[in-house]
């Protein structure tokens, strides 16, 4: 297995190059509902990993259990494919609003992350995650359905990846999950290795099948492909199957826990232990945790608090976020003078935007915008696809996915529109960052506010 840094995003905020960190521009964020693969954040903490010999792969399965298991690719897909849509994001989302409050020190990653000039971490997606339940692997391990111990005093599902990190000692990346969790086919917890179903066909494979089939005579085309049966099936199944996952999105396997801070989707998987405690790595013990303000590297004693699961803690349980667009386009010169200076507005009316979206499988039950400050409020209106209704929590609605928000709405002066979401179980974001501010600088989910301009224009 060899080890190399990956860089094959164009459209990237490239953060730091090695570990590759990498967020899109903010005006990608919410262009559509599924986020498009070379939109996706990036966040590493180690150098990507290439499995090349697909063939020998396997994911051990082993630990509390009667009998261990190796899997490979082969055996994963037999299994039921389930296709999930999910958000996934970073718990350090928002994070450099927060060390603006007050300095935490952080890896020298994060400051370079924290850092970057104009970034303020948009570490947030949406994909359509296909692959096994991890419920359905287990159970090839005689772990049934909502099993919350094994016979053996198995309690928690740990994640082990191929990618090595320096925080690990040179060890490899991992995390856990608890084996209720794990083993309820309810949670929707994946062993992906498909994103967004993206077929992978080129241009030039679909014209040589189209000139193949249209020129070639019948009897020549059935003595070619009896003759060359193997190539061919290996040409045609690479131009229909589905694209496998993104290397640096965990190629050829990773867990998506869906509803549950990014750190626990593990990618790049190599072994399933079942422990009997959690995880014992870096990142459940010694990061991703929140702190009470009073903690500083001074006095923090680590064991003291759990790691972070759902995403975000409870009564701050949503993030949202904001756009704001000029309604009317009054021609060229006022969309460069907007683009120049998005907080520039020209027109009394604007349309305010973004995503809103609870861990846990919470829905989203409202959003509330306020283009005073918040002294006065509206309600926008909430989707997630076009021409369904939105009902939080319905079988209709994605229960792991972003819900879009939208109003139109008078902005009559210079001021700065915020907005807050409120989730089914009403829980909702805090008013500012300061009450949340943490060492580690962790789940800011403080209302999102947009300072606007409003300009005259002769345009
Ligand atoms: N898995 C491995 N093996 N190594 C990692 O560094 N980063 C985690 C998680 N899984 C990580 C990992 C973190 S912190 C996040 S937020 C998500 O992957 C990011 O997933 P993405 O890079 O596919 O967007």
């Amino acid at each position: 297995m060899e080890i190399e840094l990956s860089c094959n995003s164009y459209a990237f905020e490239s953060l730091t190059v090695e570990p590759f960190n990498a967020e899109p521009p903010r005006s990608a964020l919410i262009s559509s509902y599924v986020t498009p693969v070379d939109f996706f954040y990036k966040r590493n903490h180690g150098p990507i990993p290439i499995v090349d010999d697909i063939e020998s792969y396997y994911v051990s399965i082993c630990g509390l259990i009667e009998n261990s298991k190796d899997l490979f690719m082969r055996d994963i897909r037999m299994l039921r494919k389930y296709n999930i849509t999910a958000t996934l994001q970073c718990a350090g989302n928002r994070r450099t609003a927060m060390s603006n409050v007050r300095t935490a020190t952080v890896a020298q990653e994060e400051k370079m992350i924290m850092l970057s000039p104009g970034l303020t971490s948009y570490e947030m997606q949406h994909a359509v995650w296909s692959g096994a339940k991890l419920a359905d692997v287990l159970e090839l391990v005689g772990i049934p359905n909502l099993t919350s111990v094994t016979r053996s005093g198995g309690k928690h599902v740990e994640f082990v990846s191929i990618d090595k990190c320096k925080e690990e000692n040179g060890g490899p990346y991992k995390a856990s999950i608890p084996l209720s969790q794990a083993t309820n086919p309810e949670a929707d917890v994946l062993l992906a290795y498909e994103m967004n179903g993206e077929a992978q066909y080129s241009v030039v494979a679909l014209f040589l099948v189209v000139w193949a089939t249209s020129c070639l005579n019948p009897v020549e085309l059935t003595s070619w492909l009896t003759l060359n049966s193997n190539a061919y099936s290996k040409f045609f199944l690479s131009i229909i199957m589905p694209k496998p996952l993104n290397r640096d999105h965990g190629y050829p396997l990773r867990v998506v826990v869906p509803g549950v801070i990014g750190a626990r989707s593990v990618k790049w998987l190599d072994t399933i232990n079942i422990l009997a405690e959690e995880c014992q790595g870096f990142f459940m013990q010694k990061d991703y945790k929140m702190f009470p303000p009073s903690v500083n590297w001074d006095n923090i004693n680590w064991k003291s608090r759990r790691p972070l699961m759902d995403f975000p803690v409870q009564h701050n349980t949503e993030t949202c976020w904001l756009t704001v667009r000029n309604l009317l386009t009054r021609g060229r010169e006022c969309d460069e003078a907007w683009k120049a200076d998005p907080q520039l507005l020209y027109n009394l009316q604007a349309k305010v935007s973004g995503y809103a979206v609870s861990g846990g499988g919470r829905g989203i039950e409202r959003v509330d915008i306020s283009v005073d400050g918040g002294k006065n409020w509206v309600e926008a209106s909430r989707y997630q696809k076009t021409g369904i209704p939105y009902i939080a929590d319905h079988m209709s609605s994605d229960k792991w996915a972003w819900v879009f928000f939208e109003v139109i709405i008078d902005i009559p002066h210079s001021t700065q529109i915020v907005a807050k979401a409120v989730d089914t179980a009403a829980n909702v974001q805090p008013e500012s960052v300061e009450t949340i501010w943490n060492l580690r600088g962790v789940l800011n989910t403080s209302w999102h506010r947009v300072q606007v301009r409003v300009g005259h224009s002769n345009m």
